[in-house]
């Protein structure tokens, strides 16, 4: 990986490790428990792609990142409500996460549950009070509608009902793409739209082209977890390998083999790169979160 989109990373996940943490509520405050359960699988892990992505189309806009932390924290409040929800018996059934015990695991099912509703009433939250965004009052319903409707049932939650029917069935590759777009795609879109409505004026076009980036590497992302699912270890993953095989979840290696999968990953990525045509060196974090997408480890 290049050298300074290794340093932006860091940077970056420091950045959005204190800017959470700053924004949840202390496990010291009642109610305890639920706080605890909250911070335990917000705080400390994951990749923080979709942060990553919003700071990126901030850069790419030439906007400074504290304009940013309000929305990378909501999206990224929004993915971990959705990882916890996802890993819950009734769901994906998963003990690990992250490198430690899912949140069911750790405290208990009911408290899973309610962390999750907090962490997304939280996120709303954020958007509508955060006092580093320096934004008219209808770029911040912009938001909380995009956020919303990325969120809801014409996005994640759309998606993962969707995963769920699908359990046992094969789908075919459309149906597998509208299933991913919700379930994965939405959030990813989302995280770089927030950005684009932090600034003051994008033009219609780059805003178009930003989307369509957006839109090919959350397809790419999901396709990856899916491979990575089949591919790599449980260490490396951090969450048990294997798990669409063994619930019998249709995906794309399971359609198009795993060379076929990597293959359209690729195809997502050159697309991406090709909607930033019209965009010079400030992109290149853009370019390069897209690559390391589809090349990522974990
Ligand atoms: C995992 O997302 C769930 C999917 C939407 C595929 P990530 O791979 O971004 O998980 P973390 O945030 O790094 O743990
Ligand atoms: C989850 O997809 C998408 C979400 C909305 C959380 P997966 O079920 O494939 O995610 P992992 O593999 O458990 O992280
Ligand atoms: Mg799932
Ligand atoms: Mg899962
Ligand atoms: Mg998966």
């Amino acid at each position: 990986m290049n050298p300074e989109l290794t340093e932006f990373m860091r940077a970056c996940q420091a950045r959005v490790e204190a800017a959470l943490e700053a924004r949840l509520p202390p496990a010291t405050r009642v109610p305890e428990r639920l706080h605890q359960a909250m911070r335990y699988s917000v705080l400390g892990g994951g990749k923080r792609l979709r942060p990553l992505l919003t700071y990126a189309a901030g850069s790419a806009l030439q906007l400074p990142p504290e304009s940013l932390d309000g929305p990378a924290c909501a999206v990224e409040f929004i993915h971990v409500y959705s990882l916890i929800h996802d890993d819950l018996p009734a769901m994906d059934d998963d003990d690990l996460r992250r490198g430690k015990p899912t949140c069911h695991k750790a405290f208990d099912e009911a408290t899973a549950i309610l962390a999750g509703d907090a962490l997304q009433a939280l996120a709303f939250q954020v958007l509508v009070q955060d006092p580093g965004l320096r934004i008219p009052a209808e770029r911040r319903l912009a938001m909380v509608e995009t956020l919303a409707v990325a969120s809801g049932s014409q996005g994640m939650v759309g998606g993962q009902a969707i995963d769920l029917a699908a359990v046992g069935k094969s789908l075919d590759l459309p149906s597998l793409e509208h299933m991913h777009i919700r379930k994965t795609g939405a959030l990813i879109r989302a995280s770089v739209k927030l950005a684009a409505l932090a600034a003051p004026d994008v033009p219609d076009r780059a805003l178009e082209q930003l989307d369509h980036y957006a839109k090919c590497i959350g397809l790419a992302f999901q396709i990856k977890d899916d491979i990575l699912d089949e591919v790599s270890d449980t260490e490396t993953l951090g969450k048990t390998q294997g798990k669409d095989r063994h619930h019998n979840k249709p995906n794309y290696p399971a359609l198009l083999g795993l060379s076929g999968a990597q293959e359209k990953a690729r195809e997502l990525h050159d697309a991406a790169l090709a909607s930033l045509s019209d965009f010079g060196a400030e992109a290149d974090l853009l370019r390069g979160l897209s690559r390391f997408i589809i090349e990522r480890a974990r």
